[in-house]
């Protein structure tokens, strides 16, 4: 496998995405213990080579992803830390190859013998049903990053932020960045069991309509071409987060931009505004 690495550039530089990513995540405290989950469509970047599949562990998945079959995914691992995958992806990240059904996958980055009880995220269902709605739309995206930044969580926790006109008003109006760069705003899927086909499901009814999506009281998901992309959406919501926080906890209550100002910088920037 790590012949087969140094061999393919373009999942190589996956691969050190992923490892610069977590190394923010984990740098901005957004990722305590295993907290969150990335995973990367590599379809199409991976040749004829594992065709023969006989060596390699196979699972069932809970449900059939017919626009994925014989698709190949960079997967982080369940319960593993973002600190020890940026020193170490592949041993905390797996390469998976679905199978012709769509409804089974082949751990391909390891063995019969060396899976030691290694398994993908427990967010698996919500990744794959994201990347098949991806293929569907012919989108560009590609990358698939859930994290769990403090300040985004903290808003959920806020009863009057609960309600998504709100948020987004709010999150829009601290910092115009805010507005250029994540017009569509943040989608909030209200409280759900992690790591089920039900959020899953209440995940990618958001996926069009929002740039980011926000589980309350949890974490958020986004995409994008690669997964600093996808991490950049994040990160912009979570600095006018942060703002309003700041502004809050110095005794003020802070100000905004006007429905006019926001409506202002959509129309300059976004050509569908
Ligand atoms: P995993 O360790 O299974 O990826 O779970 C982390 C997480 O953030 C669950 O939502
Ligand atoms: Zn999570």
């Amino acid at each position: 496998m790590k012949e087969w690495l140094k061999s393919n550039k373009k999942v190589t530089r996956v691969i050190k995405d992923v490892a610069e990513l977590a190394n923010y995540l984990w740098q901005r405290g957004w990722a305590e213990r295993n907290a969150g989950n990335i995973s990367y469509n590599l379809s199409g970047m991976i040749g004829e080579e594992f065709s023969q599949m006989e060596d390699y562990p196979i699972f069932n998945l809970d449900r059939s992803y017919d626009a994925l079959k014989n698709g190949y995914f960079f997967v982080t691992g369940t319960g593993k830390r973002m600190r020890d995958l940026a020193r170490s992806p592949m041993k905390n990240a797996c390469i998976l190859k679905l199978t012709g059904e769509g409804n089974k996958y082949h751990i391909i980055s390891r063995n019969k013998k060396n899976l030691y009880d290694f398994r993908p995220t427990s967010e698996l269902p919500t990744h794959l049903s994201i990347h098949e709605q991806l293929v569907l739309n012919k989108s560009e995206n590609r990358a698939v990053v859930h994290t769990h930044p403090n300040e985004l969580v903290a808003l959920t926790q806020i009863k009057e932020f609960t309600d998504e006109a709100r948020i987004n008003h709010v999150l829009w109006g601290m910092h115009p960045e805010s507005v250029v760069f994540v017009p569509r705003g943040l989608a909030l899927v209200p409280y759900t069991l992690p790591g089920t086909e039900n959020i899953a499901r209440e995940t990618l009814k958001r996926l069009s309509d929002s740039d980011v999506i926000m589980w309350e009281k949890h974490g958020t998901f986004a995409v994008g071409v690669d997964v600093l992309d996808a991490f950049d959406k994040i990160d912009i919501l979570s600095k006018s987060a942060q703002i309003f926080f700041m502004v809050r906890q110095a005794g003020y209550t802070p100000e905004g931009l006007s429905d006019e100002q926001i409506i202002e910088l959509k129309k300059k920037f976004h050509s569908e505004y």
